[in-house]
């Protein structure tokens, strides 16, 4: 009984091995002369909509995210901004209007800077939550805006931004509860 049983596996064994390798031969004589022309990598389609997924998460509420957010890490990355925007006090205005004290002042209120119309329409103030919905995909949020920044999909990078945002001020904004 012992040595059948096994002698059966063994033959179910060598009967899959030959089985896969027919399949492999068979295959490659099947989809070689299929070769893509154009080399390079085709993502399998789960693999792409898992790359896509974290810009479509939603967000987590912006007072918790604060509550742990690092002005020094912000500092950093705000490196993409500052090809187009000086964080200095007094700072000139680059491809972007300066964002020393960005936070509690009027939307489009630097004299001289030639923004966009759907700036200059939007009214009010810049808060915490309209700057870090603004930077997530300003193509997106304010269609037709002038800041050609893709954005920042990071929840967590756009609250140490916001952070450090915080610091450029004379009267820093206590953040949102
Ligand atoms: C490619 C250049 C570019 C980059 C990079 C860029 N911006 Fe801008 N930004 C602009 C321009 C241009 C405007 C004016 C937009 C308009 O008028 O529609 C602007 C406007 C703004 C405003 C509104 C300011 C105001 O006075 O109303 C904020 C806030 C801002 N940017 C923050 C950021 C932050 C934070 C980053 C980095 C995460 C960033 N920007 C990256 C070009 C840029």
């Amino acid at each position: 009984m012992e040595t059948t049983n096994s002698n059966k596996l063994a033959l179910a064994f060598l009967g899959t091995l030959l089985a896969t390798m027919a399949l492999g031969i068979f295959s490659s004589a099947i989809f070689s002369p299929h070769k893509p022309i154009k080399a390079g990598y085709e993502l399998p389609a789960a693999e792409v909509a898992a790359a896509a997924a974290p810009a479509a998460a939603p967000d987590d509420p912006l007072p918790a995210l604060l509550a742990k957010a690092d002005p020094a890490k912000g500092a950093n990355d705000t490196k993409p901004c500052q090809a187009c925007h000086s964080f200095d006090k007094g700072g000139p205005a680059k491809v972007g209007p300066p964002l020393y004290g960005v936070v509690g002042r009027p939307v489009a209120s630097i004299a001289g800077f030639a923004y966009s119309d759907v700036l200059k329409g939007m009214g009010g103030d810049w808060t915490y939550d309209k700057i870090f919905t603004f930077i997530k995909s300003p193509k997106t949020m304010e269609p037709g805006t002038k800041m050609t920044f893709p954005g920042e999909s990071d929840e967590h990078k756009r609250a140490d931004i916001l952070a450090y945002l915080q610091t450029l001020s004379d009267n820093p904004v206590p953040f949102p509860k």
